[in-house]
């Protein structure tokens, strides 16, 4: 039985014939070789999404020219050495079964490194939204020369076995930077009006389909909205919709919003429901009655079914989605859709940590993305008797991870529920899906075998009683309490006591430490209507605006009118002040009645001496080796694991 009919529906878009209306839309993941060819990592995280049954993959931005690579090791469609590398993109797609679309790029001046080496090219001499940096003003030879690259790149995806091209417009990119009036201030025809703005895209389209002829399909993305302050909003750019068309769009893939977009909204955080943007391929699609692909934080096949049930949109993209469970599609085919790894769009190891330069993709909470190919597939050749010491996200996964490599797991956490610091982060507003994500992966690693024993404290005696032959020790960090004349004052408390409900919030309260945890605490304080002063010594805060959940804390406690003093240190507390050094001078602040302590973490260090002493194998996972973030945490638990 179909059990999502509408989204398993075939459709046809010209020579393009797709088994069902699911998309993997573009995502780039820097781990193209540095030459911009195709890696064999390229390949393996590839068809391990391709295996997922999408109707349609979408590769990466691919390079146009050299003049336009966003990234490093950005794939390249500038030359036809690459042709070779894409057909085993397009070859592998196929294999499974999926078709396959090569996508088209130039970053313009959206790339740090050729922005820096003087070579950006834009419209414009205006600085990037993301980097502040000037690019050069592109001459009207060289736009030639790019509207070319374009079809030539094109060419060379037909070639390459490409079933479709998609025609990168979206996101702040160079298509975009012409279209756009805040980057676009040309005097020549392709600046001033919407019509000369949109020449550059029309013309595009014109020389792509010049290249592939008039069968092949054409997909271009598009940002419906800009979403930056003077950029352009659908009811803008509606006049032209029906020339991009003419010009050769086959389909419109309904993206928006720019990487200057505040919060990141072109990969939107949880504080955006799943499907929020549809609405915007909607208004294309009734705009232009051609098919449209809605995107958006979707991770739950059912909503997508009745998107395309209503006729909102033809096709649904999953991006994120993809990369925290390449198999959500299958699962949900299966009638088994609780055994899907739902994205929490915290994009702390894919888009965040390509645009912070951390490296090539990865998911926080799949250990196997971006590391296809050293992904064990298991079973183990040999069975072990593994310990995890402590249950919160790193003790979780390394549970998961050893239990499907047949290890024989059994998981102990000192209190009554599994998720560690994640039971008390997860109180804060739009975090209870983090909570959700711990029940789901205890009960996925019950289902699995493992034994979950919480509410058992692992002693040295259990230790050496039970006798495991590997511990894995992910026992987590505590609270770090700053030595401040006072600090044992009952109107003291920590950011877990607050946000476990055991401490109730008072009227006015200082937070001490501006960290995610003092910012969660002071948002979730601001939430129950406590006036919050929250005081971190740093001259900045350590929770950068350019991260998406950061810019909405940010935003959040700015609205609720939390105030935060940074450059100030807490010198002394009382029963209704506090004293503090607010840019080295003093300042006694009251009202107070609450002081919340939220500095950091420092590492457990029980059980560490003694599993050395007793030669007894272990390995020391996330906080109880350094306080850091679910990324770091599932990714050594899923290590450790590995190396069982
Ligand atoms: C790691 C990452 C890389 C991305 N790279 C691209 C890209 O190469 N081209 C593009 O058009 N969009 C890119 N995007 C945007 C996605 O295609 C998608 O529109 C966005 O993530 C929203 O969909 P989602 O909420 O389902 O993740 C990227 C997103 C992520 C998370």
């Amino acid at each position: 039985m179909n059990l999502l009919p509408y989204l398993f529906s075939p459709i046809k878009i010209k020579s393009l014939e797709l088994v069902n209306r699911v998309v993997m839309p573009p995502m780039g993941t820097n781990l193209g070789n540095p030459d911009g060819t195709v890696s064999e990592a390229n390949l393996a995280y590839i068809m391990r999404r391709a295996r997922g049954g999408a109707g349609l993959i979408i590769t990466e931005i691919s390079s146009v020219h050299p003049s336009g690579s966003a990234i490093g090791n950005e794939l390249g469609s500038y030359d036809d050495r690459f042709i070779p590398g894409l057909k085993k993109i397009a070859d592998a797609v196929h294999a499974a079964g999926a078709k396959v679309a090569l996508q088209l790029h130039h970053a313009g001046r959206e790339s740090l490194e050729l922005l820096q080496q003087g070579k950006a090219v834009a419209p414009s001499p205006i600085p990037s939204l993301i980097f502040h940096l000037t690019p050069r003003e592109i001459t009207r030879e060289e736009i030639q020369e790019i509207i070319a690259a374009f079809g030539a790149a094109a060419r060379r995806g037909v070639e390459a076995g490409f079933d479709a091209v998609e025609v990168h417009g979206a996101h702040g990119y160079l298509l975009t930077q012409f279209l756009s009036s805040p980057s676009n201030k040309r005097e020549d025809e392709y600046g001033g009006s919407l019509i000369n703005r949109s020449r550059f895209i029309i013309e595009v389209l014109q020389e792509v389909r010049k290249a592939v002829g008039p069968d092949f399909p054409i997909s271009l993305r598009l940002s419906v909205e800009e979403c930056i302050k003077d950029g352009y909003t659908f009811e803008d750019i509606r006049p032209i919709l029906p020339n991009l068309v003419k010009a050769g769009a086959d389909m419109l893939h309904a993206s928006l919003g720019t990487h200057g977009s505040p919060g990141g909204i072109t990969s939107a955080p949880p504080e955006y429901p799943p499907g929020f943007n549809v609405w915007r391929a909607n208004k294309l699609k009734e705009a232009v009655g051609l098919p449209v692909i809605a995107v958006g934080r979707f991770s739950d096949p059912s909503s997508a079914n009745e998107v395309i049930a209503r006729g909102e949109a033809d096709l649904v993209a999953f991006g994120r989605q993809f990369l925290a469970d390449p198999d959500f599609l299958i699962k949900a085919r299966e009638g088994r859709p609780e055994d899907i790894r739902k994205c929490l769009a915290c994009n702390q190891g894919c888009i965040e940590r390509l645009i912070l330069g951390e490296g090539k993709i990865r998911c926080a909470l799949n250990p196997e993305t971006g590391q296809e190919m050293i992904y064990p597939q298991g079973p183990a050749t040999v069975r072990r008797k593994v310990w995890i010491v402590g249950g919160g996200p790193g003790g979780l996964t390394a549970a998961y991870e050893a239990a499907r490599l047949g290890h024989q797991v059994t998981l102990f956490e000192k209190v009554e529920e599994t998720g560690g610091q994640l039971r008390f982060a997860s109180r804060s507003p739009f975090k209870d899906h983090y909570g959700k994500w711990v029940s789901w992966l205890t009960s996925q690693v019950k289902k699995m075998g493992v034994i979950v024993r919480t509410g058992v404290e692992v002693t040295e005696s259990t230790i050496s009683e039970g006798n495991p032959e590997v511990v894995i020790l992910a026992i987590g960090g505590e609270q770090i309490k700053p030595n401040i004349p006072g600090i044992d004052l009952p109107c003291v408390c920590n950011a877990w006591q607050v946000l476990s409900g055991e401490v109730p919030p008072e009227k006015h309260a200082i937070v001490i430490g501006g960290g995610l945890i003092g910012m969660e605490t002071a948002d979730y304080l601001c939430q129950k209507g406590t006036q919050v002063t929250l005081v971190e010594v740093l001259k900045r805060s350590p929770v950068l605006k350019i991260t998406s959940h950061g810019y909405m804390l940010h935003t959040r406690l700015k609205e609720a009118g939390c105030r935060l003093l940074f450059n100030t240190t807490l010198t002394k507390i009382e029963e209704s002040s506090v004293t503090a050094l607010i840019e080295g001078r003093e300042q006694i602040l009251s009202p107070v009645d609450q002081v919340v302590i939220a500095v950091g973490l420092k590492p457990h260090d029980g059980l560490k001496e003694f599993l050395q002493a007793r030669k007894i194998r272990h390995f020391i996972i996330g906080d109880a080796l350094e306080p850091r973030r679910i990324l770091e945490a599932n990714e050594e638990g899923a290590r450790a694991a590995w190396n069982l």
